[in-house]
């Protein structure tokens, strides 16, 4: 070997490595609060206010909820990169698709707003359902999770333009920096920010944008004129 090839060899395995660390440790923060919480549980029951039990289950179950949300991300992605997923093409009906989206993503949003703007009615596309409301679902999910607990804004729309159909979501948090655009859809990319405990594994943006890429299109971010962050998923109309 070079010592070109070596020190790329070098490299690929620390990332490799650095990878392995962040998977295993965001898969074992969940599941030691779930043990935590069950162990207490079963030790205290006879002596714990039905409060306290109370809030030691509801932990468990937000804590399993998480690690199940990071393992299907996981497996997702696996499927993804080593083409494991087919497509079932259908003509999808905008409108409604939009609305099943946020309806499925009814359990996370806490108190935030999602407003859908206006859609054509008419609005169609030959493409796979399930696919493209796993995509905006991750889009979706991002929105709530890094918009303001008080007074969050997540605004969704669908338009066609010219052959493409394009699917704006939309959001008033702290918006991604601008030399980062690119960089938060590589795997295990997460923003470090000191205000916010929110970030999960770093893959629903890499698993978005390889379904819309598998789906034709693509998916970008930007930032709005008046703050938060834009976030466009494009597909074309027809396949
Ligand atoms: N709407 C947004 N506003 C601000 N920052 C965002 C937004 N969406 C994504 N980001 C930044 O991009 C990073 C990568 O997003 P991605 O969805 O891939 O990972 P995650 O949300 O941290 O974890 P996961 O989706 O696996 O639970 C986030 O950690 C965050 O720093
Ligand atoms: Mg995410």
């Amino acid at each position: 070997m070079t010592k070109q090839e070596l020190e790329l060899e070098a490299e690929r395995e620390r990332i490799h490595r650095q990878m392995l660390s962040s998977v295993s440790h965001d898969l074992k923060t969940p599941l030691a609060a779930i043990i935590g919480s069950l162990e207490i549980f079963g030790r205290m029951r006879e002596v714990l206010t039905p409060e306290k039990a109370q809030i030691l289950l509801d932990t468990a179950l937000k804590e399993a909820y998480r690690l199940d949300g990071f393992i299907t991300n996981i497996l997702d992605m696996a499927k993804l990169e080593n083409a494991m997923v087919r497509l079932h093409l259908d003509i999808c009906h905008l409108s409604t698709l939009l609305h099943d989206c946020v309806e499925k993503s009814g359990q996370r949003l806490q108190g935030s707003h999602i407003t859908i703007a206006p859609i054509d009615q008419k609005l169609e596309c030959k493409t796979d359902a399930a696919l493209l409301c796993r995509a905006i679902s991750l889009l979706i999910d991002n929105a709530i999770k890094f918009s303001p607990e008080q007074d969050s804004e997540v605004r969704l729309s669908a338009y066609a333009q010219g052959p493409r159909l394009v699917i704006e979501v939309s959001d008033n948090g702290p918006g991604i920096p601008e030399d980062k655009m690119e960089e938060i859809f590589s795997k295990y990319t997460r923003i470090k920010r000191q205000d916010h405990q929110n970030a999960g594994t770093g893959l629903g943006l890499p698993i978005a944008r390889s379904i819309a890429q598998l789906l034709g299109g693509n998916v970008l971010a930007a930032n709005r004129p008046d703050g938060g962050a834009l976030f466009t998923l494009y597909i074309p109309l027809a396949t």
